[in-house]
């Protein structure tokens, strides 16, 4: 018996849980009973308790530490679930933690200093944005991880129209669009051996209720919340993608590529049929895309030859694009 198991009980109970009924169920006394109470109050977690009543979990609709509780045992996807309300960066966080945690769930409040794709870096505004990482242990060569990011991103579209109903595409390789303006981003980073992975830290920013953005990003970036009326539930979205995410993380893992989304990849690109310039190495060359293949390399027509663009090897930008990347 222990502190995880009492959890799992008051999760599964919208009234008091007996801690009688605890300690004959388990053989062990109240008063250890009470001593894992208090340790989940050490970890965060706010627990009524009351004489003759017993114990209950205070529920919460926003993400905080007892609402993201149940995801643990939602999925086998992450061992620890663990909500943090100031961080620099949950990549950064996850990484750090990398020695101590298995898998994980890392999900901020607030970020001081999130980052993005290729040094940048990555702004959210406290409870208006979405902050997340995942801390994955896929057992998979390092070539193939670049696929994760696709992955996440056809998982967070389908996460974020089930909730909304708003149109979003993705712009291959990691973000999202919204009427032409970015909503999410996703950086994908590990750790590896030569041939194995030993860690992928996924990190999700989107941005629901923001409204106010700085002068420079006005153009280019917008949020769920700017694009449509219906109420938003960062935790709703959050529980919806963690739905989708286990779901295909699995089918990629069994299979090994990404056909099982193809299509999906496909039909929701900005990029696919465009002509784009593909930038590296302080050069760009103009090309065509003309698909994204069942491995999340985009095909590229330059010269009339054909080309496979591999995720962190170039920048695509569209002719019209104004944003940055
Ligand atoms: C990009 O658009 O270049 C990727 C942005 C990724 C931002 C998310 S927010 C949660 C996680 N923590 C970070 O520092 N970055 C990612």
């Amino acid at each position: 018996m222990n502190k995880k198991i009492i959890l799992q009980h008051l999760l599964v109970s919208d009234d008091f849980v007996s801690g009688e009924a605890l300690s004959r169920q388990y053989g062990i006394s109240r008063q250890a009973i009470w001593k894992q109470i208090n340790a989940l109050m050490a970890d965060g977690y706010q627990i009524e308790s009351l004489r003759r009543k017993g114990y209950r979990l205070l529920r919460d609709q926003q993400i905080s530490k007892n609402s993201l509780a149940h995801l643990v045992f939602k999925t086998t996807l992450f061992e620890t679930v663990k909500y943090l309300s100031e961080v620099d960066s949950t990549n950064s966080y996850a990484k750090r933690q990398a020695d101590q945690l298995a898998t994980a769930l890392i999900v901020a409040a607030e970020q001081t200093a999130g980052r993005g794709r290729l040094g940048r870096t990555w702004l959210s505004d406290g409870a208006n944005s979405l902050c997340f990482s995942m801390l994955l242990r896929p057992q998979i060569a390092p070539h193939s991880a670049a696929m994760l990011t696709q992955v996440a991103a056809a998982a967070l579209l389908r996460a974020i129209v089930r909730q909304t109903a708003l149109s979003i595409q993705i712009k291959w390789p990691n973000d999202l669009i919204c009427n032409g303006k970015k909503v999410a981003g996703i950086l994908t980073e590990m750790s590896s051996e030569l041939n194995a992975v030993e860690y992928v830290v996924i990190g999700v920013g989107l941005n629901v209720g923001n409204t106010d953005f700085k002068a420079e990003l006005a153009s280019i970036a917008t949020s769920l919340a700017a694009n449509c009326q219906a109420p938003l539930s960062r935790l709703a979205l959050l529980e919806e993608f963690v739905a989708y995410f286990g779901d295909y993380y699995q089918s990629f893992l069994q299979t090994g590529d990404l056909a099982f989304i193809v299509d999906d990849l496909n039909n929701w690109s900005t990029v696919v049929n465009r002509s784009v310039w593909l930038l590296a190495n302080g050069e760009r060359r103009p090309a065509e895309a003309k698909k994204i293949n069942r491995r999340g390399q985009l095909i590229v027509e330059v010269d009339g030859q054909l080309e496979a663009v591999h995720y962190g090897e170039v920048s695509v930008r569209l002719n019209d694009d104004r944003a940055a990347h």
